[in-house]
């Protein structure tokens, strides 16, 4: 069979997270397109090509099997791609810069920047570049300048798509999405670029769901949509501390507020914090920006969503000492859960990470257990000093432990034999439930002092 029978050819830059799945998700629907994705990894290409794919999402190996060699391909070959391609995505890694001006805020935009040089280098027909990657706004200028320079006659169009894919609901969040966000010039060209898009987003997109912007509006969207949803986390964190000291409770507080069809349920749920590789990248950058454009009000009301999380990791660690009458020295904690959310072994940003050194530093003797994450654990903490160890079985990371404290709402964790585990531990034993995802008063009739968020706690001390 030859090229011919596809309409269009897509190139994918960057095989991660984000660019594997949503080309999964394009070719199963657009069968009458050419997908390829591309990465310098060759490891991950190769993995991409095997039965042993390099990320683990619900869903995605069957529809993956059913279109890899026949619309959807996987290659090394960057430039024969950019060449081939009529549409270019771009979803290579955008991380927070560690070096230099901005160090710790503003995004490192190198990958961006060299991808957009090779474009430029080995493309000989006209493209449209769809930014995928999470970007400053305005970064579409930088791509564009970089993409015009010099003596070629190649025009670009450069739209904005960015994905709102979730960990471990990615192929649904792809498949049927509360909107797909389009930007552009609102040049006629970047019009024209822009119905390009939305005609391959309207194989399965119901029309009313795809939205279209300007560019800046589709970049900046984008960050606000991830800042809103911390917003609230930090928003119901605040509230669990004051509910701690008022004997309310924070799952009625929030049930009875989200009830207000204007606020909604979702994104209510008190715990130790949010993590994940996006939320504070993405109100960072976004506080950076703010203070570039000398808006410092604005950047100060969205650094308090990240201080206040901090400040909940460390409430968390604090109510633990207070309890253990203000020492864990040498006390074995056992940590359930370290993955930022349950269902996936990815660590960026855990809560568990900024806990567990918290506790190293008051000495304690910390058994982390986690099904999926310990591996990644272990990196996070390599170097750090104190004693840990990594137990993959729940009871033993509890025997003889003095707490519990529960990180990652695994649903395992609720299955657990509590009896055996209160017999096994040191007494009094404590149980920190910072997920609220167990069953509180049933662990204090076992004999358990329970400290869950936002609650009064349960205790026979
Ligand atoms: C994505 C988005 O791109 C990022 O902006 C968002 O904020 C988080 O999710 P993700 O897919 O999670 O990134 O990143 P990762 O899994 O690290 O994948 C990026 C891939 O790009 C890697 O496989 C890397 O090898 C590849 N890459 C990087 C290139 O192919 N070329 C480069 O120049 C740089
Ligand atoms: C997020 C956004 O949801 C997604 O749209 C975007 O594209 C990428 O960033 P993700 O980081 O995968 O997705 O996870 P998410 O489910 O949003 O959870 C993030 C963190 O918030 C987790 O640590 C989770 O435990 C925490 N969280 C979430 C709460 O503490 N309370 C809640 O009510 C919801």
């Amino acid at each position: 069979m030859g090229d011919n029978k596809f309409v269009k050819k897509i190139l994918c830059i960057g095989a991660g997270y984000v660019g594997g799945p949503t080309m999964t998700v394009i070719a199963n629907f657009c069968p009458d397109y050419h997908v390829t994705v591309v990465d310098i990894s060759q490891e991950k290409i190769d993995r991409w090509n095997s039965n042993d794919l390099p990320i683990y999402e619900p869903g995605l190996k069957e529809r993956l099997l059913k279109v890899r060699g026949h619309n959807l391909f996987f290659s090394t070959d960057i430039d024969k791609g950019i060449a081939e391609a009529d549409i270019i995505f771009v979803s290579v890694n955008t991380p927070t810069k560690t070096f230099g001006e901005g160090a710790g805020r503003a995004v490192d935009l190198q990958y961006i920047e060299k991808t957009a040089r090779r474009i430029k280098a080995h493309a000989r027909s006209d493209k449209i570049v769809v930014e995928k990657s999470t970007i400053p706004v305005r970064a579409a200028e930088t791509i564009d300048k970089i993409l015009h320079s010099g003596n070629n006659s190649v025009k670009f169009e450069i739209l904005s798509n960015p994905e709102f894919m979730a960990e471990g609901t990615g192929i649904k969040d792809m498949e049927t999405p509360d909107r797909v966000l389009i930007g552009s010039m609102e040049t006629p060209s970047g019009i024209k670029a822009r119905e390009e898009l939305v005609k391959l987003y309207e194989h399965w997109v119901p029309r009313e769901n795809i939205v279209t912007s300007n560019l800046w509006s589709s970049e900046l969207s984008k960050l606000v949509s991830n800042a809103f949803l911390a917003q609230r986390i930090s928003s119901i964190n605040s509230i669990a501390s004051l509910c701690e000291e008022t004997g309310a409770d924070v799952h009625q507080v929030a049930r009875a507020v989200g009830k207000d069809s204007r606020i909604g349920p979702k994104f209510l749920k008190a715990g130790v914090g949010f993590g994940g590789s996006c939320f504070r990248k993405d109100i960072l950058n976004m506080i950076y920006l703010c203070e570039h454009y000398g808006l410092q009000p604005v950047a100060d009301f969205w650094q308090q969503v990240v201080d206040l999380n901090d400040y909940q990791m460390r409430r968390f660690v604090q109510r633990i000492l207070r309890a253990m009458f203000n020492s864990v020295v040498d006390k074995k904690i056992a940590l359930f859960g370290f993955a930022f959310k349950p269902d996936t072994g990815d660590t960026r940003d855990a809560p568990a990470i900024y806990i567990s050194k918290m506790l190293l530093n008051e000495r304690a003797q910390l058994w982390i257990t986690d099904p999926h994450a310990l591996e990644n654990a272990k990196a996070d903490l390599e170097g750090v000093d104190g004693q840990v160890t990594y137990e993959p079985d729940p009871y033993k990371a509890a025997e003889g432990a003095h707490t519990i404290a529960l990180i990652t709402e695994w649903e395992e964790y609720r299955n657990l034999d509590y009896e055996r585990i209160f017999k096994s531990m040191e007494k009094p034993a404590f149980l920190f439930d910072g997920r609220n995802h167990l069953d509180h008063e049933a662990l204090f009739q076992i004999g358990f002092n329970v400290y869950p968020v936002g609650k009064p706690a349960r205790t026979h001390v």
